[in-house]
């Protein structure tokens, strides 16, 4: 099938850095957290729409492994939102055929946060109306050096032959093992940068940078970067098809 065939069909994969929150927030004198709310509920209404797109696989950036930079209280705030949206969606999501799960590095996150993202995982585990993968505690490169760590693990257990260590290998040992590689990378609030995001699937992700600050970001928009991908020609380092 020519590559251009596929982008036709529209992507499958979009995967979202959910940039803007902060700055929403302030230019309306209010603080940060409210912002991060209103991005909350902008996750709502994206997962709903996402499916009647033929988007099938969503993943959003919630959490990355600098944002411990950030004041105890942003940090704080966001875990308990994490929480509070797992607690209030989880039947939402199960019944609208939703499977839930997350990737990032779970240890440093508290025991209470950990036990409902398993359990949602767990709950929603059948669902295949759409996959909404959050990540949580994520970076690329943090998620890169643990596989390249289990690589090494089981070549000196003698499960795995250094010769056979290949891009299958590592990617079997990603946190995403088992999703398609994104079609499209969307980042919003003007910034034009990956920040540590899927740095390995996103090898040959078509990319979209709106101004539009995450929580004005409606299903409309959506829509319409959806649409410009189906006209896009994705030539996967190929030739242009006829
Ligand atoms: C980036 O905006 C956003 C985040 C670091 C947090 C993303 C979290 C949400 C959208 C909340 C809800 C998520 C779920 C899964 C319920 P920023 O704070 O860096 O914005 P700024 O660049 O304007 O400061």
């Amino acid at each position: 099938m020519a590559a251009k065939d596929i982008s036709a069909r529209g992507p499958v994969h979009v995967a979202i850095i959910m940039d803007g929150n902060g700055r929403w927030a302030t230019s309306r004198g209010w603080p940060r957290l409210i912002g991060h709310r209103r991005g909350a509920n902008r996750v709502r209404s994206i997962v709903r729409a996402a499916p009647t797109l033929g988007i099938r696989y969503l993943t959003i950036y919630a959490f990355s492994t600098e944002n411990w930079k950030r004041s105890t209280e942003e940090v704080l705030g966001l875990m308990s939102l994490f929480a509070r949206y797992i607690r209030n969606e989880a039947d939402k999501l199960h019944d609208a055929g939703v499977c839930v799960r997350f990737i990032g590095a779970r240890e440093r996150l508290e025991p209470a946060l950990r036990d409902l993202m398993a359990g949602i995982e767990e709950k929603t585990r059948h669902c295949s109306r759409l996959t909404l993968t959050i990540a949580i505690n994520y970076g690329g490169r943090d998620e890169l050096a643990r596989a390249a760590r289990r690589v090494a693990e089981d070549v000196a257990a003698g499960r795995l032959a250094a010769a056979d260590v290949d891009e299958r290998a590592l990617a079997d040992r990603l946190d995403t093992v088992g999703l398609p590689d994104p079609d499209l990378v969307i980042r919003t609030s003007g910034e034009s940068r990956i920040s540590n995001y899927l740095l390995w699937q996103s090898a040959y992700s078509e990319f979209e940078f709106t101004d539009t600050l995450w929580p004005d970001f409606t299903p409309d928009e959506l829509a319409k970067l959806v649409a410009r991908f189906s006209a896009r020609d994705r030539r996967f380092g190929g030739v242009a098809a006829e």
